[in-house]
């Protein structure tokens, strides 16, 4: 069975195509390395042995989308990663995320809904709940206005999903991850932030390894136990099999709604403070850090509630904060040396 991976060479979507080959899926890569690089598929042979088909396109082109989908009609589903993800960028440039995380959807729905049927993934993110009410988030907690272009084009992502379902024979399921972090075990396919990473993780492991001089904490001044804002750090080998568990079910026929929405998480709660803890226990380094001002857009907490994946999905996160973070490290020493 053929399975589209828009993005497919990222962070998630690689970790993401190396559990589908192991399931025994064919793959089929576009991406068109904004973010990543054609490297990656050599991770994904070193540990599948198996190369997917790679296409360089950019989905905004809707030609292009076209011309893929009439030549790959065996595509029966798709997992859609390719978006771009930075918050700080978005609300500097909201255009580019506007075209590049909205048209690029439509032009592959509106390819899905000529077909007889279609399995439909959505790679959407916990920013949607924005500060959320009550914790763990569960689901079925409100949508708030969203706090970035980014987290807006998730929201608008998940509305035109769902609409376009109501009317195709598309079925789809939602995924809202909630902060991926860490690398495959082999360390042959790993995060590769762009520039200065944003994310927490890569900034540690690259201060870790000396990229970096020290760690900027943004604020411990928080409503938390120990004053820093707290996260729920899911392992993207964890997150990766949870779409492969998502596809199965949709191929399966056992989604009764023709949209369905998962929290991926690992249920537990983890500080900034606690990171670090966590990455020098693991590391045996001593993490050079500052606490600074608060960083604007930040939320004070989120971390999920994985009732329903457990329990509807069949899927459970299995692995540690400290799995995760010996595996980033093990990954940042490796493309250092
Ligand atoms: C985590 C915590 C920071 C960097 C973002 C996106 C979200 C998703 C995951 C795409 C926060 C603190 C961070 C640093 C720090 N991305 N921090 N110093 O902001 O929870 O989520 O990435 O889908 O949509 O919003 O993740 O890793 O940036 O920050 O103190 O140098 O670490 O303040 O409390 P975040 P993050």
């Amino acid at each position: 069975m053929k399975i589209l991976v828009t993005g497919g060479l990222g962070f998630i979507g690689s970790h993401t195509v190396v559990e589908l080959q192991n399931e025994g899926f064919d793959v089929v890569i576009i991406d068109n390395l904004s973010n990543s690089s054609e490297n990656v598929l050599d991770g994904i042979v070193a540990i599948t042995g198996k190369k997917p088909i790679f296409e360089n396109l950019d989905l905004r082109e809707k030609a292009a989308v076209q011309n893929f989908f009439a030549r790959h009609a065996d595509v029966s589903g798709v997992i859609h990663f390719a978006a771009s993800k930075a918050v700080n960028e978005s609300v500097e440039n909201p255009l580019l995320y506007y075209e590049n995380n909205i048209n690029a959807l439509v032009y592959i729905l509106q390819e899905l809904q000529k077909k007889e049927s279609a399995n439909f993934i959505f790679s959407s993110s916990c920013t949607v709940y924005g500060e959320a009410d009550q914790m763990p988030i569960t689901e079925d907690a409100p949508v708030k206005p969203a706090l970035s272009p980014y987290g807006n084009t998730k929201q608008i992502g998940e509305e035109i999903i769902t609409e376009t379902c109501k009317v195709s024979n598309i079925r789809s399921i939602l995924l809202r991850y909630f902060n991926p972090i860490g690398a495959h075990a082999s360390a042959e396919i790993g995060e590769l932030p762009n520039g200065v990473p944003q994310n927490l993780v890569p900034f540690i492991t690259q201060t870790g390894i000396g990229m970096r001089q020290q760690l900027s904490v943004y604020g411990d001044d928080y409503p938390t136990p120990d004053g820093t804002c707290i996260r729920d750090y899911i392992h993207v080998v964890d997150l990766a099999k949870a779409h492969v568990v998502a596809l199965q079910r949709l191929i399966g026929g056992k989604n009764l709604d023709r949209v369905e929405t998962f929290n991926l998480g690992t249920g537990t709660g983890s500080s900034v403070l606690e990171v670090i803890q966590t990455f020098e226990k693991v590391s045996g380094k001593t993490l050079p850090y500052q606490i600074v001002g608060r960083r604007e857009g930040d939320i004070i907490s989120a971390y999920a509630n994985t009732d329903k994946a457990n329990d509807v999905l069949g899927w459970k996160a299995k692995l540690t904060l400290e799995e995760g973070l010996a595996s980033a490290w093990k990954w940042e020493q490796k493309i250092r040396s």
